[in-house]
């Protein structure tokens, strides 16, 4: 196991602050940031091959760290896309599919907007879309899935862990139950990337779709897109550095990855992204994923202790945990908490359909990162506990 007060060094802001948002966007680890500082102090400069050399320099590093995230996901990196985040990479595939009228779609209650409104459009060109339930504790019934597929079904499309529940969901069963019916699989895996071992390959799904500014502690405005076969996807986006040749009659697109790469790449954001999956992987993924659900389960028994407090999701929790204080708002906790130096994230987490479903009007969420410690969960739970004694 690593030693969370030695990467903490690498993470300055941690001096200041608790930090229990990572859910929403982890920190960047310093050798990332200085890698992004080499690329603006060093060789800024456009991507594209044979120009001069600051742009080569410039192609390389991007196309390098292009291979790590591949690398790290085992993913082939011609199929492996960087986009701007994940709800990019899922409107890559929802935009590029090509859905009919009469096509059939199949999502859950559970999802985040990005893995649901995409899906939900395509209704206004006669496309119908399937929502499987939760249960209590946000879990879908890979069954239930199984029994909406019809001879129309297009496109299964479910979340890895849900931001809300820290519900870990049965994906392997569901990709099966896709494979066996023949229907194109995408997996959202902004909470799973970098929280958990990722093999695209082994996965066998057809899309997964991650955020680089989450787990893989990557900047902001970095994403990734797997895709199993380009082919079955059309680039949405077109222009310049998706095109191998233009005259006034037409226009020829590139092949994957470029094609889903339109105009000018974050250079300095996926340089950086790189780098953070670098630092990732010498730390281990495994051991990551043990230290945020130890840490996540533990403050969820605490919280579920607490009188007036409701605490929501499974015992074998991923590392978040969404919970509420009787009579007083999510936003309220949230900034009671900031006042006491912690940040923690407070509203529907951009995923309405499961909380409603559920009856929760919103719940603030913890959510921890490799770099959080018992420390900082002992604070969190006694301020979260003042906090519920407060109201009497
Ligand atoms: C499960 C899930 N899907 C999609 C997203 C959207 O991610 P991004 O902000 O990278 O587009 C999030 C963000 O919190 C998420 O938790």
């Amino acid at each position: 196991m690593y030693d969370v007060y030695e990467i903490r060094k690498d993470f300055p802001v941690l001096e200041k602050v608790i930090y229990l948002d990572s859910g929403a966007t982890t920190q960047t680890p310093k050798p990332a940031v200085e890698a992004m500082n080499d690329f603006f102090y060093n060789y800024a400069a456009n991507y594209g091959r044979g120009a001069h050399r600051l742009s080569i320099q410039a192609t390389n590093a991007f196309e390098d760290a292009r291979e790590t995230v591949a690398d790290f996901l085992n993913a082939p990196p011609e199929n492996t896309i960087m986009t701007k985040n994940t709800t990019d990479s899922i409107n890559i595939v929802a935009n590029g599919i090509g859905f009919e009228s009469g096509d059939h779609i199949i999502t859950t209650a559970v999802e985040h907007h990005s893995n649901y409104v995409p899906w939900l459009r395509q209704k206004e060109s006669g496309v119908l879309v399937s929502v499987a339930d939760i249960d209590s504790e946000g879990f879908v019934n890979p069954n239930q899935i199984d029994e909406m597929i019809t001879e129309n079904t297009k496109l299964i499309a479910v979340g890895h862990i849900s931001n809300v529940f820290g519900s870990v969901q049965d994906i392997e069963k569901i990709i099966k139950i896709a494979r066996r019916n023949n229907i194109p699989v995408l997996i959202d895996g902004a909470q799973s990337a970098g929280h958990m071992e990722i093999d695209f390959k082994s996965l066998d799904c057809d899309y997964f779709a991650a955020a680089g500014h989450k787990g893989l502690l990557g900047p902001q405005g970095t994403g990734v897109l797997c895709i199993k076969d380009p082919d079955t996807l059309q680039p949405s986006v077109l222009g310049g550095g998706t095109t191998s040749e233009a005259d006034l009659c037409g226009f020829k697109t590139k092949s994957s990855p470029e094609c889903f790469e339109a105009g000018t790449p974050n250079l300095p954001g996926i340089i950086g992204l790189g780098a953070a999956v670098e630092y990732l992987q010498k730390i281990g993924v495994a051991d990551v994923e043990t230290h945020d659900n130890q840490l996540a389960r533990s403050a969820a028994d605490r919280l579920n202790e607490m009188d007036g407090v409701s605490v929501y999701g499974p015992k074998n929790r991923a590392g978040l945990v969404s919970f509420n204080i009787d009579g007083l708002e999510p936003h309220t906790v949230a900034m009671r908490l900031d006042q006491l130096n912690i940040c923690v994230r407070s509203g529907y987490h951009c995923a309405m359909p499961g909380q409603k479903a559920l009856g929760i009007n919103g719940s603030s969420r913890a959510s921890f990162a490799l770099y959080n410690t018992e420390e900082e969960i002992n604070i969190f739970i006694d301020a979260v506990s003042k906090i519920a004694e407060s109201r009497n």
